[in-house]
């Protein structure tokens, strides 16, 4: 596993928090030169610090850089700046994500429009400026979907409709680019406790809630390992877990089944709901 990584440059969007911190450090310490990219500043220099600990050695960078992924122009230029001051990656881990569940008639323009550049046209950006610099010598491109990828999830219209976009977007790109020699892969995690999941729950509707409590949430550390396993071993979509596995497997063959259980759930819980303090339902 070592060599795998040993002395590549890997660039992760969102590296600052949650998967993409434990991606980074798990990479640093596998050897790899590491360039992180987030808006706030203070928890990139936070979050580099941290990341510079699991080094193995001293040859080994470590760096953060400022971006707005849903921003093209803002891309395009600190891109540049990346390539020109750290090196182009070998690996390129499109991390960078948001989520602001609620009622469809809750979430807005506003809201869904923010998702959607985060969360799909941030991938479309960052691979758009590096993959000219990545088609001279391969390397690997990972894209972050989501469970709510390949699922409609009660309460995440807007989100389902920009992960399953990352699907069938990196599906695409796969074909395009492997003749160059980079693979497209694609990470789908289940619920993981990061600060953007705790983030989540301040507007996800009652029934999502009540429907996924009890759930044990992955440790980011547990994703960041199956996603380097992952790569590792060339998989096109990683899903870490089992209970993932078996979901996409279902979701694949028996999609009225995934559907009906669904269905099923939100009815309950919808009907526990009805007539106590939580009915939120607009
Ligand atoms: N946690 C889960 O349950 C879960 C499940 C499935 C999929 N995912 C996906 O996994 C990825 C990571 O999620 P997480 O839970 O680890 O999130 P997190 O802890 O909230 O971290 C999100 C990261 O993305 C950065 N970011 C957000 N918007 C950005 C923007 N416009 N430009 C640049 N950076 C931006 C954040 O930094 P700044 O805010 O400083 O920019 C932060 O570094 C996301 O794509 C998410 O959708 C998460």
């Amino acid at each position: 596993m070592e060599k795998h990584f040993e002395g590549k440059n890997v660039y992760i969007t969102g590296g600052s928090s949650g998967i993409g911190l434990s991606a980074a450090k798990q990479l640093a310490a596998l050897g790899a030169n590491i360039l992180i990219f987030a808006r706030t500043k203070e928890r990139l220099e936070a979050a580099a610090a941290d990341i510079g600990k699991h080094c193995l050695s001293e040859a080994q960078r470590v760096s953060a850089l400022q971006i707005d992924v849903g921003d093209n122009e803002n891309v395009n230029t600190v891109m540049s700046r990346a390539v020109l001051e750290f090196g182009p990656p070998d690996l390129l881990i499109n991390c960078a994500g948001r989520a602001y569940p609620h009622y469809f008639e809750k979430i807005g323009y506003e809201q869904f429009d923010q998702t959607m550049k985060t969360n799909l046209y941030g991938i479309w950006n960052t691979t758009a400026a590096l993959v000219p610099e990545m088609k001279k010598r391969g390397g690997c491109i990972v894209n972050v979907s989501s469970i709510a990828g390949f699922i409609g999830i009660f309460g995440y219209t807007a989100y389902c409709a920009s992960k399953f976009g990352v699907i069938g977007f990196s599906e695409a790109l796969r074909s395009e680019l492997r003749s160059y020699g980079i693979r497209v892969a694609v990470l789908c995690p289940p619920d993981t406790d990061t600060p953007g999941f705790a983030a989540e729950n301040k507007t996800k509707p009652e029934e999502t809630k009540e429907a996924s409590k009890g759930a044990k949430l992955m440790p980011p550390d547990e994703v960041a390992r199956q996603l380097i396993i992952g790569i590792k071993r060339g998989r096109h979509i990683i899903i870490p877990g089992l209970d993932g596995k078996i979901t996409w497997r279902i979701k694949r063959f028996f999609p009225a089944l995934v559907d009906a259980v669904l269905n099923s759930q939100i009815k309950k819980v919808q009907k526990r709901l009805k007539g106590t303090h939580m009915e939120a339902r607009p």
